[in-house]
């Protein structure tokens, strides 16, 4: 992203933003609630539009300006193909309701990436044993308890072979009890896969745990950008330092 701003009416939620993930990084985005995190994600998805600035997906521009000037999206089939590099978990769980967890892995890319049946549900299979889950492929989502959905949600996401993977908040829909499961698994998808990952949390020692870099923002700014292991034992801006005490003394 460069020098991307966009407002909603007059609130500027992103201000001139900065922000280069170089491929396979683990980058965890923590601010307030209202920094604009969200909004980065939604960006880099495609669903959300931006005001001014450049948004390039592994080289690839999403955004072009017409002979005016105007931000326009890239091409259709530009854009589609953008869109198959990314893959996003949302804190709400979004699977379809009325297939299995099965189907839900296999329709996109049965469909979207033109994979035959077998060959989607032998990715499948390979999947939900990784998240832990293969004993639910005929359930549906709504026999799942929240961390489960998730883990689907994941799977999912992944049946596409994304280059990049977004997470926004994926713990935060859940009972405190589950949020340990969904974060093993990020954990270990971190661990071993060179997919980029944008983490968006709350969880200040899992960020530690996983992320090369640590970006804080606030108010749509970069704040602070640095390892881990700066950012949560010695940061070196005031605001950093006062958002990570109210974290700790909330817990
Ligand atoms: N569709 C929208 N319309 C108007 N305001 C929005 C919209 N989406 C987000 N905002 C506002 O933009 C700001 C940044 O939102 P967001 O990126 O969701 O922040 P975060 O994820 O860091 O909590 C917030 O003040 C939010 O209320
Ligand atoms: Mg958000």
């Amino acid at each position: 992203m460069r020098r991307v701003r966009k407002s909603y009416g007059d609130l500027l939620v992103l201000d001139d933003l900065d922000l280069q993930v170089p491929p396979s990084q683990k980058l965890a985005l923590i601010g307030p609630s209202g920094s604009g995190k969200s909004t980065i994600l939604r960006i880099l998805m495609t669903l959300e539009r931006v005001d001014s600035g450049q948004v390039l997906i592994d080289g690839q521009a999403v955004w072009e300006r017409d002979h005016r000037g105007r931000q326009v999206p890239a091409g259709s089939r530009r854009l589609r193909e953008i869109r198959s590099k990314v893959g996003m978990v949302f804190q709400q769980f979004n699977l379809f309701p009325h297939m299995t967890v099965l189907k839900n892995l296999t329709v996109a890319p049965m469909r979207v990436l033109r994979l035959s049946r077998d060959t989607a549900r032998e990715r499948a299979l390979a999947l939900l044993e990784k998240v832990g889950l293969l004993d639910k492929i005929d359930s549906y989502p709504a026999q799942l308890s929240g961390g489960q959905k998730q883990r689907v949600a994941i799977a999912r996401a992944l049946a596409m072979q994304p280059r990049i993977m977004l997470f926004d908040e994926v713990t935060s829909a859940l009972d405190p009890e589950l949020v340990g499961e969904v974060l093993q698994v990020l954990e270990m998808l971190a661990q071993e896969s060179d997919i980029t990952m944008l983490i968006v949390t709350h969880h200040m020692g899992f960020a530690q745990d996983i992320a090369d870099r640590v970006v804080f923002l606030d108010r749509g700014r970069i704040v602070e950008d640095a390892a881990p292991g700066i950012i949560f034992s010695q940061p070196r801006k005031a605001r950093t330092r006062k958002f990570l005490g109210s974290i700790l003394a909330a817990r």
